[in-house]
């Protein structure tokens, strides 16, 4: 199978030295890159900036904004069978960065924020991508409603419920434990294992879909 794989945060700049970003480390997206590789798949690997090292084998496009990142994966999915976003793409970008570097003059600064581009909910309506499509969704509270909801909203088949509430696993951690639910609303618990334990669970699961066909 050909796999497109996004991990790693975006990085939004509001000037030329700083940014909103989130605590994503690219751990859970490599891991998936890693073990699909090590399953004989053709994988590309969209990442934003991470520091951890890349899985051999892999081709990693770097990327750093979430436009970045929706604009590589507009590029390449029309080539792969399946697509996997563990990204943590940033939800709200700066409505203009800054040319210079912001000045502390005020004692109250106002960002004024805008959407970025939702690239998950692009991937069927915008670019008509007619393979296999695992989204993840991160939730700190009412964790298997909210992602079924965007497993329906984004046409996803498969969706992997990461409750990022719990510091020992999610983000940046080495561990992660998750619930796998299907578009038929089969759910499969993965408990609390190394995120390359957690990505081998999640690749077979995605073998079996596309199986299916
Ligand atoms: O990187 P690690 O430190 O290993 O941490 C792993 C993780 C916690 C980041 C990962 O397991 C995870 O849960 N990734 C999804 C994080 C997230 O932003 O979830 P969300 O519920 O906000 O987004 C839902 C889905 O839409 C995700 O597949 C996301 O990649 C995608 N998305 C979100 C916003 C956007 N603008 N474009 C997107 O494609």
């Amino acid at each position: 199978m050909k796999l497109l794989i996004t991990a790693g945060p975006t990085r939004e700049a509001l000037d030329p030295v700083r940014y909103l970003s989130n605590r994503s480390s690219g751990k859970m997206g490599y891991a998936l890159a890693q073990a699909a590789v090590d399953a004989g798949h053709e994988v590309t690997l969209v990442s934003g900036p991470v520091s951890i090292p890349e899985p051999a084998g892999v081709k990693v496009l770097r990327v750093e904004s979430a436009q970045q990142m929706h604009d590589a994966v507009r590029d390449r999915i029309s080539n792969v069978d399946a697509a996997i976003f563990a990204a943590a793409v940033a939800d709200y970008r700066p409505v203009q960065a800054a040319a210079q570097k912001l000045k502390k003059s005020e004692p109250h600064l106002t960002l004024q924020l805008e959407r970025t581009p939702d690239i998950l909910g692009s991937a069927r309506e915008v670019f008509h991508f007619g393979g296999l499509l695992v989204g993840f969704a991160a939730e700190t509270e009412n964790l298997i409603d909210y992602a079924r909801s965007k497993l329906e909203r984004k046409q996803c088949d498969l969706i992997v419920a990461n409750d990022v509430s719990d510091k020992r696993i999610g983000f940046d951690s080495d561990q992660n434990a998750v619930t796998l639910i299907t578009r038929d609303g089969r759910t499969t618990e993965l408990a609390a294992a190394s995120k390359a334990e957690i990505a081998r669970q999640i690749l077979l699961v995605v073998e079996q879909l596309a199986a299916k066909g």
